[in-house]
């Protein structure tokens, strides 16, 4: 107990206090305000408490909830159901997203700042800028972000390369200039805009194994290779015959977040499509000097020429050892500017622990990140709970094994990143998040129990109404909600946008950005007189 209890502090109120008080009582309606949606619209009786931040004392949040962000929506990492509470805070709030024409940045390409709908470059127009930046892509920061953001990159990247972190982070960086900094010193009046340098940037990483498995069934007739192959199991047992660089789909079958990262390939993986946007740099990070090699300059190609290299001062041709050190200091190049660009990086296996991460980084309530999960297939087991190995078979490990090794860069992705959120974790406190992510999920089953028939996902066959049912794709069957009966007006509308699927949500939030003008007569005129 404090040495004050609440009696007592009653009776500490005088003149000058009241003055605090008052003050106090100010900046929490202020904060209030800027919280309105989610405080005023929440469902009876199912109040969330406010103190799941779990710090006692007085409700004052000490930080202003971020509204600028940018969302790197990875395939099969369980991004749908990022997507959707991104979509349902930013309706709430009234923000402007930045839209794709149909549902997708121009996927597979990389993305360009002119697929956005109503995208002016700068000096174009007057609008104000975007919000949220969420749908699929292939990143390309050069096109996501400001102008301005480029000093703020080039001080992560100081930031970022200076840091020791865990040893694993190269000491002898020489702190380098971002690639857009040049590009601008050379004159760039114009460069593309379509998000402001304050964004929140942050993406979501999957088990490269689990991604697999759920790409397979996804992308099996999308991707040539995946076509080709009778299982996933048979293809991964020699993805050489099935797999062809180039072919149809094929960065579905390989390395699929290291694509959606938008990170360059080695040579001996690269397709017709290419890469185009290595995050070089003029005056590229040199490599550190203790790891054996030659202090050379971190260029993609030649680190997988096979060159002769110096290790320890002996002159060796290249061994798979050099290589693999190769191979790995280019990894870490591409990680290390990654870590440079986004602010966090959300695991799908400790999906409800990301999520408390996310409200804690953006200032959020629990509620704004409480939601279902989307674009589940049936039996995918796309869950986020952590899977071990554990209960696994040893084919099921075997196969696990295999796909984390053909996609290897993936792997190193995850790894990388997967340790990124456990500090974090350990930095937010391991019982504060226990008991956050305790209330999270207490939270996420009262309202799937209030607004959802069966209180789950469904199969698609039960969904009629079709504001609600999910694309379908794949061979599998993607999973979606049916809404209670019975609702209040207000509940109604806050179960509605907990259950809409992606597509659905996005049209929804075109339409209410780009109020159907032209388009209105036309269809009313096609409507068939009753
Ligand atoms: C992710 O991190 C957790 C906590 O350190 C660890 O238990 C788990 O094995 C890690 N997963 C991988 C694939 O590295």
């Amino acid at each position: 107990m404090g040495p004050l209890s609440p009696t007592r502090t009653m009776r500490l109120w005088g003149p000058r206090s009241l003055g605090v008080a008052l003050g106090v009582f100010m900046t929490i309606g202020f904060a209030l305000q800027l919280w309105g949606g989610p405080f005023q619209r929440r469902l009876p009786g199912l109040q969330l408490r406010q103190s799941w931040a779990s710090t006692p004392g007085p409700a004052v949040p000490s930080c202003l909830p971020r509204q600028r962000l940018v969302f790197l929506k990875t395939h099969k990492s369980g991004s749908s159901s990022v997507l959707s509470l991104l979509h349902r805070y930013g309706d709430r709030h009234g923000l402007r997203f930045a839209l794709p024409a149909r549902y997708q940045f121009g996927y597979p390409k990389l993305f360009q700042a002119s697929r956005v709908k109503g995208y002016r470059p700068q000096g174009g127009g007057t609008q104000s800028p975007f919000h949220i930046l969420c749908h699929h892509m292939r990143f390309n920061l050069k096109e996501v972000r400001s102008v301005e953001g480029v000093d703020r990159t080039g001080e992560r990247w100081a930031h970022a390369c200076s840091q020791d972190h865990q040893g694993r982070r190269p000491q002898a960086w020489r702190l380098p200039r971002h690639p857009l900094t040049q590009e601008l010193g050379m004159g760039a009046t114009k460069v593309l805009q379509v998000m402001p340098s304050d964004s929140f940037f942050f993406s979501i990483v999957r088990d490269p194994a689990a991604l697999a498995r759920s790409a397979f069934s996804y992308y099996k007739s999308t991707s040539s290779a995946f076509r080709k192959s009778p299982s996933l199991a048979a293809f991964l047992d020699n993805p050489r015959a099935f797999y062809q660089p180039g072919a149809r789909g094929d960065h579905y079958a390989r390395n699929l977040l290291w694509f959606d990262f938008g990170l360059p390939f080695p040579p001996e993986m690269r397709t017709k499509r290419g890469n185009p946007h290595p995050p070089r740099d003029p005056n590229p990070p040199q490599l550190p000097s203790g790891v054996g090699l030659r202090a050379h300059t971190l260029d993609p190609n030649a680190l997988f020429h096979p060159v002769p290299t110096v290790a320890d001062g002996h002159s060796q041709t290249s061994s798979s050892a050099s290589l693999d050190l190769r191979s790995s200091s280019f990894i870490q190049w591409n990680l290390a500017w990654l870590d440079s660009v986004f602010d966090l990086v959300l695991v799908a296996e400790y999906f409800d622990e990301s999520l408390v991460l996310l409200a804690d980084a953006l200032c959020w309530s629990l509620d704004d990140v409480v939601g279902f999960m989307h674009n589940a297939q049936a039996g995918g087991g796309q869950g986020g709970s952590a899977v071990g190995d554990g209960g696994l078979t040893a084919e099921d490990r075997q196969l696990s094994a295999r796909a984390r090794a053909w996609n290897n860069l993936d792997w190193a992705l995850y790894v990388h990143f997967n340790r990124s959120l456990w500090a974090r974790i350990k930095q937010y406190g391991q019982s504060r998040l226990d008991s956050a992510v305790a209330e999270l999920r207490a939270r996420r089953e009262a309202l799937a129990k209030h607004c959802l028939v069966g209180g789950e996902a469904l199969d698609p066959k039960y969904i009629t109404d079709r504001r609600f049912r999910p694309f379908q794709f794949g061979s599998g069957k993607v999973l979606g909600y049916v809404l209670q009966s019975g609702l209040s007006l207000q509940d109604q509308e806050e179960c509605e946008r907990l259950a809409t699927p992606e597509l659905q949500y996005k049209d929804k939030l075109d339409a209410k950005q780009f109020p159907p003008t032209v388009s209105v007569p036309l269809k009313t005129s096609r409507l068939p007189s009753p």
